[in-house]
């Protein structure tokens, strides 16, 4: 079998090293591994198979000889060195937002799009993590009973802001906890911990954040442009895991049990919907995990045909390493 040389661009990261994991679970042919990040990430080491590779820091020559490089070091670093990587050769899959609405720019889940790797130019777009769970649950009804409408509200932990948010939650949870008084905030406008903030990203014109914007846009370039979508986008005290309460217009009339039953058989999605024993997906239990999971699938009794369904992932996995990966599975098949 083919052997490939994989870059991971913000091997240091949350993402990234969760990139690194993924690679080793789904035993992805790599035949060498070569993790970047900045020049303060110099003399690191990260585990691959038992081993400690070394760290690099981030250049242009990096990606000489690079196959597949899979990027998370934030956007402007997308910008400037995935075109560098693409002409030397490498395919480029990217986990953030910076070429993700570009029409050269397939934005793929595998589960939903596939089909669309056949037009990329070198540089493959990673969703949004919000954007990818959604999109794996909506695809089965609308393929069944065409989506009109989707207000989605998120629940949003902190390690899809990066590992200074991790840590930032665990100070203040402690510091609050000991009695030591305010603690201290950098990556969050408010306390996050025991706290709940309607605001990722930066806020614009039109009211919406722009975390709200790409959940919209994403989908709609995923899914069907013809969807319209509504979202709110909240940061809450869990460390990792999304959650998302969903509500969804069809055109066609769908029943709850019709629902749960296209779950059950769509790719990527786990069905965990039993009200009479608790059973329905949490974030603690979604993470480490792969699927998206799906409960408290019920009929909107406020409309004529509404569902209402609650989605949760691991967002660091099918949110961004597991999807990148899986990506370059579909790449190399
Ligand atoms: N967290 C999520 O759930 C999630 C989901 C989807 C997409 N994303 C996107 O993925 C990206 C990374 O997110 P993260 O959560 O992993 O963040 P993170 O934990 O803060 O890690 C950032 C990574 O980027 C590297 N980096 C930063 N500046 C760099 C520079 N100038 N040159 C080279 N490397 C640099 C860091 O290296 P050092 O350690 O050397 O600083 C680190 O490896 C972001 O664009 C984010 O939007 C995140």
């Amino acid at each position: 079998m083919k052997k490939y040389i994989v870059a991971v661009v913000g091997a240091t990261g949350v993402v990234g090293q969760e990139m690194i994991n993924v690679l080793e679970q789904r035993k992805f042919p790599v035949k060498k591994l070569v993790p970047l990040a900045s020049e303060r990430s110099l003399g690191m080491t990260v585990k691959y198979k038992g081993e400690n590779v070394d760290v690099q820091e981030l250049k242009p020559e990096s990606f000489e000889n690079i196959d597949i490089a899979l990027f998370s070091a934030g956007g402007s670093i997308s910008e400037k060195f995935a075109p560098e990587a693409v002409q030397r050769g490498a395919v480029v899959i990217d986990n953030t937002s910076h070429f993700r609405m570009d029409n050269n720019v397939p934005l793929v889940v595998p589960e939903v799009n596939a089909d669309a790797l056949k037009e990329h130019q070198g540089i493959i777009a990673n969703p949004n993590c919000s954007t990818a769970q959604l999109v794996v649950a909506l695809k089965p009804i609308h393929d069944y009973a065409t989506i009109e409408r989707v207000v989605v509200s998120t629940y949003q932990s902190v390690s899809g802001a990066g590992k200074e948010a991790i840590s930032e939650l665990e100070n203040q949870t402690r510091s609050m906890l000991n009695g030591q008084g305010q603690p201290e905030k950098n990556k969050f406008p408010y306390t996050i911990a025991f706290n709940v903030i309607p605001h990722i990203d930066v806020f614009l014109d039109n009211g919406y954040t722009k975390e709200e914007m790409k959940m919209i846009e994403e989908t709609q370039k995923i899914l069907d442009s013809e969807i319209a979508v509504t979202a709110t986008t909240v940061r809450v005290p869990v460390f990792i895991g999304h959650s998302e309460s969903v509500n969804i217009q069809t055109k066609k009339k769908i029943s709850a049990k019709k629902v749960r039953e296209l779950l059950k058989q769509a790719p990527g999605i786990e069905v965990q919907d039993d009200p009479a024993s608790n059973i329905y997906p949490t974030p603690q239990e979604a993470s480490g995990k792969d699927p998206v999971y799906a409960g408290r699938i019920r009929e909107d009794i406020s409309m004529k045909n509404g569902i209402e369904l609650w989605c949760v992932a691991d967002n660091l996995r099918k949110g961004a390493a597991l999807n990148a990966v899986q990506i370059a599975e579909e790449l190399i098949k």
